[in-house]
């Protein structure tokens, strides 16, 4: 058993949260795990804000549209990229990827909450005082589950292929 691997395949997004409260060592090691994440050229573009205030959590989930459950959440990371970095995004997904990974081997749940391209992008950026050259990227509401959906993923051989492409 490999445990990399099956800590990948045992995620599912979480929107359910226990009121239990993370721990700040775990906090520190997720952050750690963000900031190693590969960027383009290393230049690592980002701004990672750890929100647990409840009135600040609630006001970001006010915010958004398919996000309210980040009220109830223990916290929420906050990942910003630099707007006029040209792989801002896949840098920061990158680093927010690993941030869910890392959440997930501590037991810890949460829920990628789409920042880029949403109109309240913005309104959060202001919320949370970030300088204007960063943009939101996601949302990561995350705690100790209280409930865990299991979604379908489509089979392997319908969304992978060896050497060339020989699908219809
Ligand atoms: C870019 C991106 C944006 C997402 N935005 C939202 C969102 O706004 N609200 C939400 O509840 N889930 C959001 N999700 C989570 C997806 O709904 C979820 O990953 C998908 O249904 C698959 O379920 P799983 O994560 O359990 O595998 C988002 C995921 C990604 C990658």
């Amino acid at each position: 058993m490999n445990v990399g691997t099956t800590i990948i395949k045992s995620r599912h997004s979480v929107r359910s949260f226990k009121p239990t409260p993370v721990e700040d060592h775990i906090i520190r090691d997720v952050l750690e795990c963000a900031r190693h994440a590969p960027t383009a050229m290393n230049h690592q573009p980002w701004l990672i804000g750890v929100v647990r205030e409840k009135s600040l959590l609630k006001e970001i989930a006010g915010l958004t549209d398919h996000g309210k459950f980040i009220a109830d959440a223990a916290l929420c990371f906050t990942i910003f990229g630099e707007r006029d970095e040209k792989y801002y995004l896949e840098d920061c997904c990158a680093a927010t990827e690993n941030i869910i990974i890392a959440l997930q081997s501590y037991g810890i749940g949460s829920c990628w909450v789409a920042g880029d391209k949403k109109p309240y992008a913005g309104a959060v950026r202001t919320l949370l005082k970030v300088p204007e050259k960063y943009t939101l990227v996601s949302l990561l509401p995350a705690g100790y589950p209280a409930d865990i959906a299991l979604m379908k993923k489509k089979d392997l051989d319908e969304v992978t292929f060896f050497e060339t492409y020989e699908g219809g």
